[in-house]
């Protein structure tokens, strides 16, 4: 239903406005700037907006204020060349989608479900409601470029227990050009580069080197589901939300025990993975951690 954008309407909306004006500006006071300077804009005329719109509508507003302000402070002709830093912000399609789907299935996918990515994480939102929905004309129509900057912001400014910067400079802006595209369009064609593929011919080709392929297999498993979250050097991972598993190294049995039931953070993987690939990953933790 069309209503006036009300300030009242805004409370909700302003946090992940912040999140998108600090990715844009890099600064949290530049940030705060912009934020205020958008919703006076805003709000300096009645505008009719469908109350499911106002999100995507904000950010819209966002983007055109910041770039307005880059011109006013830039008073260079137009023609001459942003900062890289800000250009790489603003350009709609700054990253690689297929490098992204890569890093989003190394850093994110143990949190997040998508469904072009095949994870599925259930610590944060499922990213394929979160933006699926907001793509269509009666939520919004958030552009791909709006989606985008949502993302990078979250990724550069995220609160616990979603770690800050997993991600950064090129690497986060093909990570958000990948959700951008891909989030609630399972079918959005993107391929993954680099990306191991060689999982089920590993795990099938026992005969001679079975020990190499098991353990490839769980280090694989390791880095989709527990990397985020966990250090292993020998995975070349870096989480922090759990303990450090190379200061831990913990026996096959606990990570056994721990991957089937969870913790009080920690995801159970009972269902998730097979007792297979639990004793796989479980194996392989145990053999590296602290090497
Ligand atoms: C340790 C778990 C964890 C990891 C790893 C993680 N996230 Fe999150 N994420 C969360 C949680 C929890 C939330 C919800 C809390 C919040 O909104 O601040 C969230 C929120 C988000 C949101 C906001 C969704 C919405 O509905 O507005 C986005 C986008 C997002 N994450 C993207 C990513 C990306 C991209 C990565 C990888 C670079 C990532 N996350 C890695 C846990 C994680
Ligand atoms: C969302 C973040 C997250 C993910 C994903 C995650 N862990 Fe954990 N892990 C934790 C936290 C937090 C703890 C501390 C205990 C708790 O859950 O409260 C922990 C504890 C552990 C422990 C220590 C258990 C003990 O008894 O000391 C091991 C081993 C472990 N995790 C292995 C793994 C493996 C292997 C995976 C992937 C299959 C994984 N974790 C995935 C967050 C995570």
């Amino acid at each position: 239903m069309p209503t006036t954008l009300s300030p009242q309407a805004l409370p909700a909306h302003i946090d992940a406005l912040t999140r998108a004006a600090r990715a844009m500006t890099g600064s949290r006071e530049d940030a705060d700037d912009l934020v205020q300077d958008t919703l006076l804009r805003v709000l300096a005329r009645d505008r009719a907006v469908e109350v499911e719109a106002a999100g995507a509508y904000l950010h819209q507003a966002l983007r055109n204020q910041y770039v307005s302000t880059l011109r006013q402070r830039d008073r260079r002709p137009r023609t001459a060349p942003l900062e890289s830093e800000d250009f790489r912000l603003v350009a709609p399609t700054s990253g690689d989608p297929s490098a992204g789907k890569t890093l989003f299935t190394q850093n994110c996918g143990s949190c997040h479900t998508m469904k072009n990515a095949g994870t599925s994480g259930t610590t944060g939102p499922n990213l394929d409601d979160a933006f699926g929905s907001v793509r269509t004309p009666a939520n919004g129509s958030f552009d791909e470029s709006t989606i985008r900057d949502v993302v990078r912001g979250q990724i550069a400014y995220a609160e616990p227990p979603m770690p800050q910067n997993l991600v950064q400079g090129d690497d986060a802006d093909s990570v958000a050009t990948y959700v951008a595209k891909c989030a609630g369009v399972p079918a959005c064609g993107v391929q993954a580069t680099g990306a191991q593929a060689t999982t089920t011919t590993g795990a099938t080709t026992g005969g001679g080197g079975g020990g190499g392929a098991a353990a490839a297999q769980g280090k694989q498993i390791f880095t989709e589901n527990c990397g985020g979250c966990h250090t292993l050097k020998d995975a070349g991972t870096s989480g922090t939300v759990g303990p450090n598993l190379d200061d831990l190294k913990p026996p096959t049995a606990v990570v056994d025990r721990q991957v089937t039931n969870g913790g009080q953070v920690m995801p159970a993987f009972k269902g998730k993975l097979t007792p297979a690939q639990i004793a796989a990953v479980a194996t392989y933790v145990s053999s590296v951690a602290g090497k």
